[in-house]
């Protein structure tokens, strides 16, 4: 079980963003995308955020390319001295790229464990992940520590921002441990800002930030590599239904600029925006 308590493991899970430009070298393959993976621009201006409704929910993605995350009878157990507990059970899930999916069930039916299964955070006891068309197997070697480096961007609920760094050192963190080249990862960092309309607040610490602008910054950092799946787990969860809204929409817009998302949140009315909702229920899938 690999969870990640300490900021050092923070950092190395942060440093699971892709650039999608190394998807063909890494893959062999074109990207499955129907679209230039380069981001758009949030629709909304800076600071300025259209609310998102249930009206709001756009069409599907053309689902006739392959799939992107695909789950075969997953299970997962922990076991404490005292307790075994089935966090997942036997799960058989397949998200197909620019879906944006919303994983709902009530606490403690593993919501959390598919999101850390599938950002390859934690490992399975049974079945089978592919990322993209490729198996994943051998959870401590390189090839998947790439794969999640390359693929992968999380954002919590509660930001796990490092309080000792400024809103831009927090988001050039993972970039520096991906090796990324100064002038790149300036670069990124800053357009990963630009997205979050949080230019203007790159150099305050998280204390001096309010919860829409530290999850913001936690976004820019998800957003910095370009990666081609983003795990947010109950993202607006910290947030009141305003600023939850806001954080919404860039998730939204980041989504129809061709980035795969799958949310957990507990909000069935930001869930109903977004193209599918699956639900979990003692471990086990049930819709
Ligand atoms: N490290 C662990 N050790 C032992 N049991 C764990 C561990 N992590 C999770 N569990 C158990 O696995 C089950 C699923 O946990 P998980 O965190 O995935 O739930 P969740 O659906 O995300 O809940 P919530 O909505 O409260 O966040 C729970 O019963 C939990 O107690
Ligand atoms: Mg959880």
């Amino acid at each position: 079980m690999r969870r990640c308590e300490s900021d050092e493991e923070q950092f190395s899970v942060f440093s699971t963003q892709s650039t999608v430009c190394s998807w063909q070298s890494a893959v062999g393959s074109d990207p499955p995308h129907p679209q230039p993976l380069s981001r758009a621009r949030c629709a909304h201006g800076r600071g300025e955020f259209s609310l998102a409704t249930p009206d709001t929910r756009y069409p599907k993605p053309d689902t006739n390319f392959p799939t992107m995350i695909k789950l075969s009878n997953i299970s997962k157990t922990y076991r404490t001295q005292s307790i075994e507990t089935l966090a997942l059970d036997n799960i058989n899930l397949e998200v197909k790229p620019g879906e944006f999916v919303s994983v709902m069930g009530p606490s403690g039916c593993g919501k959390s464990t598919l999101l850390n299964i599938i950002g390859l955070l934690d490992e399975p006891d049974k079945g089978i992940l592919h990322l993209e068309g490729n198996l994943i197997s051998g959870y401590a070697d390189k090839k998947t520590a790439g794969l999640r480096n390359r693929m992968v961007g999380f954002i919590f609920q509660s930001f796990h921002l490092i309080k000792e760094l400024n809103v831009f050192d927090n988001v050039e963190l993972p970039l520096i441990y991906r090796k990324m080249p100064s002038g790149e990862r300036k670069k990124r960092v800053y357009e990963a800002l630009e997205q979050v309309s949080l230019t203007n607040r790159m150099h305050h610490y998280p204390s001096q930030l309010s919860g829409g602008q530290c999850q913001r910054t936690a976004i820019a950092r998800a957003l910095a590599g370009n990666p081609g799946i983003i795990l947010a787990d109950e993202p607006t969860g910290n947030l009141d239904s305003t600023v939850g809204k806001e954080v919404m929409n860039i998730l939204t817009d980041l989504n129809k600029a061709g980035t795969t998302i799958m949310m957990v949140t507990h909000d069935e009315l930001l869930a109903k925006t977004t193209h599918r909702i699956i639900r979990l229920f003692d471990g086990r899938l049930v819709g």
